[in-house]
């Protein structure tokens, strides 16, 4: 089928590759002609495992155009997908524009049918001004073209989204229930029928229930996340270990296992944001969603969680300390820095003086430009920061070592090594890394999340 992907960040270029790798013809389109020129000569402007191949096979295969050229992308697909960036506004809500830009580019374009997919997270309703949009500007040009807009939310995670586009556990497509509407659904189960061969993963359903899903979805895995970091402090005062109890609770399948680890807060581009998007939504609509905002409170409280144990340990004023810190993404296996506890962390230890040691298997570069904009202006600051080529190298001198993501790397240390290289063997676990009893055992001084026992 022919594909068009508007946008080629993270989102729509995973989209747009694993959509070729099933066989389609797609184009990709961003306005942005430096990203565009770096797809065509090999590169990949994010890092995502896998990602790198899948393109590079496509490419070659000729599935996969990279352009600028906004007529030629509405030429050439009859599902356009639309996937470029949502920022929140200064009020928590999404930032619509640049969803309803390519949507006018698509009115002021299209000739025949076309299904207009929303793929970037978008609150409820959005659907509606995307097809008033791209009506508007069809009625400006008395064109009578017939088009639909469906909402097919994504659930990829960074690090694991080329997996999770090809294995998904579902895939939500909210469609109208006009005529065209209709059309726009036979067209999205072509495309997705690969993925439901064995048994139909496909949740039908009207647009603004699949535009919800999306935000239920994460705000439900952001409260279970906040909830355990919330039981996890308490945990820290009673003596009981966080780790032990999400497995007595996790044993329920009700319950269930997964994102129930305390740590030292969620970050990135999706739980924060959704939060406050739907928030906002609710505001909008003279509600109050209490749960969620308490989400979001227990969030910011949790990112300050290892300054907080630091500073117990070693007092108000850090200066002339310097503090190892490993892991700097806002989680493993992406170089994202977006709302990442680290950033929280290093401007804590930094306000109080002390010095940082920073390393991150990946996010180096990132980190650079991200704590560049953290601390712009405040060159003495700027000064305590050391980049660091590897983690022991961050360990020298250091009077602790905080861990902020769980890199498989900083799983198994060689703990001689270690001790021998940190001033004194303390750490700051903020993602439950270690066993606290075998760290005692091993001669360490260890803080982890909830686990005080
Ligand atoms: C999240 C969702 O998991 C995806 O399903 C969704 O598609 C995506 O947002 C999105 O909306 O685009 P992502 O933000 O990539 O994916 O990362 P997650 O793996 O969900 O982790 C989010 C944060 O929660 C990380 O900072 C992680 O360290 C933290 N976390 C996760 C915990 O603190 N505890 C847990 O038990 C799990």
């Amino acid at each position: 089928m022919k594909i068009t992907i508007v946008g080629t960040g993270y989102v729509g270029l995973v989209t747009g590759a694993c959509l070729a790798e099933l066989g389609n013809d797609v184009f990709c389109l961003d306005l942005d002609q430096r990203k565009i020129d770096l797809l065509n000569d090999g590169g990949i402007p994010i890092h995502e495992p896998g990602l790198g191949d899948v393109v590079a096979r496509n490419r070659a295969a000729g599935r996969m155009t990279f352009s600028t050229d906004v007529a030629a992308s509405v030429a050439h697909g009859d599902i356009q997908f639309i996937a470029v960036g949502t920022p929140p506004d200064e009020d928590g809500s999404a930032d619509l524009q640049y969803v309803l830009a390519a949507a006018r580019n698509i009115g002021r374009h299209m000739t025949g049918f076309k299904v207009i997919v929303d793929k970037s997270t978008v609150p409820v309703g959005t659907a509606d001004k995307v097809s008033a949009a791209v009506q508007g500007e069809l009625s400006q040009r008395a064109s009578e073209a017939l088009f639909s807009v469906v909402s097919n939310p994504e659930f990829l995670k960074e690090g694991a989204a080329v997996e999770d586009f090809m294995r998904p556990d579902r895939i939500v497509i909210g469609c109208d229930a006009t005529p065209a509407g209709e059309q726009a659904r036979q067209l999205m189960k072509k495309l997705y029928a690969p993925f439901n061969r064995h048994h139909e993963r496909t949740f039908w359903m009207d647009v603004r229930s699949a535009e919800f899903t999306k935000y239920a979805a994460n705000a439900m895995l952001a409260t279970r996340i906040s909830f355990m970091n919330e039981l996890a402090n308490l945990a820290d005062h009673v003596g009981v270990d966080i780790e032990a109890v999400r497995q007595g609770i996790g044993s329920d399948p009700r319950i269930g296992y997964s994102f129930l680890y305390a740590g030292c807060g969620y970050g990135g581009s999706c739980f924060p944001k959704d939060v406050q998007a739907l928030e906002r939504t609710a505001r909008e609509y003279g509600q109050d969603l209490l749960i969620l905002r308490a989400v979001e409170a227990v969030n910011n409280h949790q990112k300050h969680v290892l300054g907080t144990k630091i500073v117990r340990r070693f007092g108000e004023d850090l200066s002339g300390r310097r503090f190892a810190i490993w892991g700097l993404a806002f989680k493993p296996n992406t170089d994202d820095m977006r709302e990442a506890s680290s950033r929280v962390l290093i401007n804590e230890l930094l306000q109080r003086g002390a010095s940082v040691a920073v390393f991150d298997p990946v996010a180096m570069p990132e980190a650079r430009r991200a704590l560049a904009l953290d601390f712009a202006g405040d060159a003495a600051a700027v000064s305590r920061i050391h980049f660091c080529d590897s983690p022991n190298d961050a360990l020298k001198d250091a009077d602790a070592l905080a861990i902020v993501t769980e890199w498989k790397a900083f799983r198994s240390p060689d703990f001689g090594l270690l001790k021998t290289l940190l001033k004194a063997p303390v750490i700051f676990d903020g993602r439950n890394l270690f066993e606290p009893e075998a760290m005692a055992t091993a001669g360490f001084e260890y803080h982890g999340i909830g686990r005080s026992i």
